[in-house]
């Protein structure tokens, strides 16, 4: 058991808590819930799991955890938990009936593992009396307050495999290949597989200058010159990548393909990283339940693991690193 600060003075004792996932899976999710439920029974506490994010709390969709509900699961992709995006959890009246719900279920404190909106909803819960801690769960990598976000690692190595296994084809066949990526809105894991994959092109939203033509001339240059392949990496939110590839195709001569990898960057058996890290951070996130403390988001910055006020963590800004952005350049030659 453990004494909560609520408030300036009055305290709260904290008996049991909940942990739910929200937003877009990601591997190492189930890392992060293992250590929330193992080290929150170390410290005497109980745990409910909420199944489906915020639908599952206000559809009480909850379930008793003990440290055998999360046996064999730090190797497995996806979440135990489910997920799910809650509409209704974006309106007062849904987070009127989440604060009440955690009170019937006796939860005093949450963990919420997911991204930037599911800490804003995590801070809906905390404004109701409800301690809260976020967990940075995402593939994207665009939460600004850490430099590391669960799942990327595993997203981004699987997405370099991919895209590897397409440059095979794509030199076998003298093709122009235009491979999207997942980040609707973050370029994160197009930049990293530019990098890692030697892409002659990285388009990603936050840079991306539209000027196609530069890209045609470049490589019909390219050829010119005897390069066999040419390999462009799409960040998802350039969108039209079919389009893209037919357009080059008529303007080059050159065979043009696109592949969308799609859903397997967000499955798989995650990293060694993402299992260590997400450890990490669930179990900080517990032990800071314990210690009476909400409102908080856990996060990784300046190579320690650390913990900031949410509503600081979603004020900080975040963007691609110029420098890695700028040099992929020059090494695409
Ligand atoms: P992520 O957490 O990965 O950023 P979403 O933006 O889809 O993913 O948010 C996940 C869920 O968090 C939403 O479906 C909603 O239930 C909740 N949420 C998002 N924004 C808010 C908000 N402003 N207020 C309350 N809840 C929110
Ligand atoms: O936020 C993770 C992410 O995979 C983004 O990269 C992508 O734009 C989005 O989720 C796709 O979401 P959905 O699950 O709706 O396909």
């Amino acid at each position: 058991m453990a004494k909560a600060v609520k408030g300036n003075d009055s305290v709260k004792e904290i008996k049991t808590i909940g942990v739910l996932s929200s937003g877009g899976d990601a591997p190492g999710m189930n890392a992060a819930i293992r250590a929330v439920v193992r080290t929150a029974i170390a410290n005497g506490l109980k745990v409910k799991g909420i199944r489906r994010g915020y639908t599952g709390l206000l559809e009480e969709d909850i379930i008793d955890m003990d440290a055998t509900s999360v046996a064999d699961t730090i190797q497995r992709g996806g979440t135990i938990l489910y997920t799910a995006r809650c509409p209704e959890f974006m309106t007062k009246e849904g987070q009127d009936k989440g604060a009440y719900m955690c009170r019937k279920h006796g939860i005093d404190g949450i963990v919420v593992i997911g991204g930037d909106g599911s800490f804003q909803g995590a801070r809906k819960l905390a404004e109701r009396g409800i301690n809260t801690i976020g967990v940075p769960g995402t593939i994207d990598l665009d939460i600004a307050c850490t430099e590391y976000t669960i799942g990327f690692d595993t997203a981004v190595n699987t997405a370099m495999e991919a895209i590897d296994k397409v440059r095979d084809t794509s030199t076998s066949h003298e093709r122009c290949s235009i491979i999207e990526v997942m980040g609707r809105n973050a370029g994160y894991i197009a930049l990293w597989c530019g990098i890692a994959n030697g892409a002659e092109h990285v388009l990603i939203t936050e840079r991306y200058d539209h000027d196609e033509q530069r890209i045609i001339n470049s490589i019909i240059e390219r050829r010119k010159v005897g390069k066999k392949h040419h390999i462009i990496v799409n960040a998802e939110g350039i969108g039209d990548s079919e389009g893209m590839a037919k357009r080059i195709q008529a303007a080059t001569g050159i065979e043009t393909r696109a592949t969308i990898i799609g859903h397997i960057q967000r499955g798989g058996s995650p990293t060694c990283k993402d299992r260590v890290y997400a450890s990490v951070m669930g179990s900080m996130a517990a032990d800071l339940l314990s210690q009476g403390m909400s409102n908080r988001v856990v996060a990784y910055r300046h190579g320690e693991f650390t913990h900031f006020d949410i509503e600081e963590a979603l004020n900080m800004h975040k963007d691609i690193d110029e420098y890695m952005f700028s040099m992929q350049k020059k090494l695409s030659r």
